[in-house]
């Protein structure tokens, strides 16, 4: 199952690996994450590129492609680390270009090329020119090859620069450097602190409340019990004018590296990591599944009254957050959640699932261990803690962050339970528990089934010669295309135990749909559909139905927990027959619907599979009132609502609860209609070569769209016409692409191909 142990509010690499987050800043409205990415390869193997995350509210997280790959000499072997500066009017972001020579060299003191490169952008996607500001030949005569990951910001008028270094006799050491907004880059100092690690990476200089800090990875410090208990560390140094507090690590956990800092608008300061690290000896199952690591939640960042950082999930986080429940003793819950204890006795433990975390008054030392594999490989992490007065853990589908006393300490690790739904038990704390909940997921019922395609188009049925398969059925379409896009989207359907059941949970799988909500029977087959096109674009259709599994699904398997994370829930007509399958879709609309989730019908008629068309009608319209948004086509219009005419038609469908309707006009577009007016949008002109899942695509992207432009069901009667529209071509762009290409879900595009 490709979607087991993907998170649910942390930012991880749509598939490939990740590691440290790059260029962090606020510009133009949004929050922008890039990060240090290998796709294709989950354990790193290929170049990096810097891959790019946005999100409105550092809640929700849409992935918009790869933005910086190595093109240029300078930077041949990787875009490495760097960081970003917002200007009014456009972005600037400084790099490590790497450069690995061939030859016998042993690329420390020799052979490698570590050059500061700048790019800017004015909307954070395309990237000007890249300009080599500093290469080996600039950097003081000390360093070894070894100098990267550049922060830069901006201060009293002049750029500021902190580099990362490991000096020719191996130790780690910042470099300071200044430039006014015209000119060169000017080395102004270094800071290093004798024995503390041979390598300093990911540098980076802030200030809360008035207080200085410098943070720094250093590589190569001795390995602790209780400190340093990764194989490479990452911490900050308070600077009270030019004296150096003790380092203090950001992170006490298994899964920590390389965090970088920056000013939200409104000041706060936050911090975001890689909750990953090198090199060490435990593993992350997902690597199977063809991807790796995530970030941390961002975190804010305040000042300690014993002048030490405290962090904490930044406050935006409290909105998700649902009813908090007092926790006797032990309960389950799905994930993700949020745990909130305090402390009272001399021995405080609590357990999440196979993680547990235990703290003794006796021996003051706070432990994470993990007592069975759920930690593949991860064993103990321990700090020395005089008193506990409070635990808040962060708890996604695979990982888990636990702040201590307010922040002061912090533990991040990812672990890998097999279920969603853990154990919680808590001992010696007053226990809170609240699920998190970000409603992102695009869940679909009805039918999944095998199309047969002809290999021969033109002729009537019997003069097919052979037919091939491609796993189709509208709401699987709807849930491959939102997937596509990089979205999270759950099928609800029942196939039956055969190889073409197999074929479409596979197809799913591989298009990043969640197939967990899938069953599969014995009783019936897989639904199966055989088309033939003559040249007039006469369709004939046989299927497969008599019955099939899908229409068998019995209503009680329909749970509420398969709505916890719904954004929307979408159906078609072609499952409302009268079967079992009709009353779960009943049930499962009342359930969205009760979760607050969008309801969207796309009728999607298909005359030969009713036997009465009036009850076809009929059933359309019990569902209709109950929907938020209905999708239909031109072609349907009449038989659904007695007219071909828009303005008489679109009037009757605003009943109800609906509030959007959508029109789809073939090669002309699309309209949408709502309580403030309506809104069209023409279609590219392009040759069409298989319309198969265009309509299905086009409602999955049109749903996609709405919700990365953050509209929820309550704002969607008042949605204002400019993101309507926007949304309406979005889709129609889609679909566009989708038509050159044969099949459904194979034809759609995702979201790099669409932007360019
Ligand atoms: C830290 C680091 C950086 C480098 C980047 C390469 O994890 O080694 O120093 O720029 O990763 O991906």
């Amino acid at each position: 199952m490709k979607g087991k142990w993907r998170q649910n509010l942390h930012i991880e690499p749509p598939e490939g690996w990740m590691n440290d987050p790059n260029g962090l800043c606020f510009f133009d409205g949004l929050y922008h994450v890039y990060f240090q990415y290998s796709p294709g390869t989950p354990c790193g193997e290929s170049n990096r590129c810097w891959g790019h995350y946005v999100s409105p509210d550092l809640l929700s997280w849409k992935y918009s492609g790869i933005v910086l790959e190595p093109d240029i000499p300078e930077d041949r072997d990787g875009v490495f680390s760097g960081s970003a500066v917002a200007f009014e009017d456009h972005m600037e972001f400084f790099y490590t270009g790497n450069v690995l020579e061939e030859g016998d060299f042993d690329h420390i003191l020799e052979g490698r090329g570590a050059n500061v490169i700048r790019v800017r952008s004015s909307d954070g996607s395309k990237m000007s020119a890249k300009e080599v500001l500093l290469r080996n030949t600039d950097y003081p005569d000390f360093c070894s090859c070894h100098v990267r990951d550049p922060k830069v910001w901006l201060e009293d008028g002049k750029y500021k620069m902190v580099l990362g270094a490991r000096t020719k006799d191996d130790h780690g050491c910042v470099l300071f450097y200044e430039a006014s907004l015209d000119g060169p880059f000017e080395y102004k100092g270094l800071l290093t602190v004798p024995d503390f690690g041979y390598m300093w990476e990911c540098p980076d200089a802030f200030s809360i409340d008035g207080k200085k800090f410098i943070a720094l990875c250093p590589q190569g410090t001795a390995r602790g019990d209780l400190k340093f208990q990764n194989i490479f560390h990452s911490g900050y140094f308070r600077d009270d004018d030019g004296v150096l507090t003790d380092f203090e690590e950001f992170d006490h956990g298994f899964d920590f590296y390389a965090p970088q800092t920056f000013a939200a608008p409104d000041g706060r300061r936050l911090l975001i990591g890689w909750m990953g690290i090198g090199d060490d000896s435990y593993t992350n199952p997902t690597t199977d599944l063809g991807w790796q690591h995530c970030l941390t939640l961002p975190r804010e960042l305040t000042l300690g009254s014993d002048g030490k950082i405290l962090q904490n999930p930044v406050r935006e986080l409290d909105s998700i957050r649902k009813q908090a429940e007092k926790i006797d003793g032990e309960t389950w819950q799905g994930l993700p959640f949020e745990v909130n204890a305090a402390c009272f006795s001399d021995v405080v433990s609590v357990s999440i699932s196979g993680a547990e975390i235990t703290w003794n008054r006796n021996d003051g030392i706070l432990s994470l261990h993990f007592t069975n594999e759920e930690g593949y490989g991860r064993k103990e992490r321990k700090i020395e803690l005089l008193s506990l007065d409070s635990l808040r853990i962060i708890a996604d589908v695979s990982s888990l962050e636990i702040y201590i006393n307010g922040g002061r300490y912090v533990m991040s690790t990812r672990f890998y339970p097999e279920h969603r739904q853990v154990r919680v038990a808590v001992k010696g704390a007053g226990a809170g528990i609240a699920a998190l909940r970000l409603n992102d997921t695009l869940v679909a019922i009805g039918e999944a089934l095998i199309d047969f395609i002809p290999d021969k188009k033109g002729c009537e049925f019997y003069e097919v010669g052979s037919f091939s398969p491609a796993a189709g059925g509208a709401p699987a379409n709807v849930c491959g295309a939102f997937s596509k896009l990089g979205g999270r989207s759950r099928m609800i359907t029942q196939l039956g135990r055969d190889p073409f059941g197999d074929i479409i949970t596979r197809t799913l799988d591989n298009a990043g749909v969640d197939t967990s909500c899938i069953l599969y029977t014995s009783e019936a087959n897989t639904a199966l559909a055989f088309v033939s096109q003559t040249t007039d674009g006469k369709s004939t259709y046989s299927f497969y139905r008599n019955p099939s599994a899908d229409m068998l699904f019995d209503p009680s398997h329909i749970t509420a927990e398969m709505f916890d994370d719904c954004y929307a829930l979408h159906f078609c007509s072609v499952s409302l027959g009268n079967f079992p399958m009709k009353d779960a879709h009943r049930a499962a609309v009342t359930i969205a619907r009760r979760q607050g989730a969008i309801i969207s019908f796309d009728p999607n008629l298909r005359f030969m599979l009713w036997d009465d068309r009036d009850e076809l009608k009929r059933v359309i319209w019990e569902f209709i009132p109950c929907c938020d948004i209905i999708k239909v086509s031109d072609e349907e219009l009449e038989f659904i609502t007695g007219s071909s005419d828009p303005d008489e038609a679109v009037p009757t469908l605003l009943c109800g609860n609906v509030k959007l309707v959508i029109l789809t006009k073939g090669k002309d577009g699309a309209s949408c209609y709502s309580a403030s007016g309506n809104v069209s949008s023409l279609s590219p002109v392009v040759k069409a070569v298989d319309t198969t899942g265009a309509g299905d695509g086009f409602i999955g992207s049109f749903l996609w769209k709405l919700r990365s432009s953050g509209i929820v069901r309550d704002d969607l009667s008042g949605c204002p016409l400019s993101v309507l529209s926007g949304c309406l071509d979005f889709a129609n762009r889609f679909s566009a692409i989708s038509v050159q290409r044969k099949g459904a879900i194979p034809s759609y595009p995702g979201l790099s191909e669409l932007n360019n």
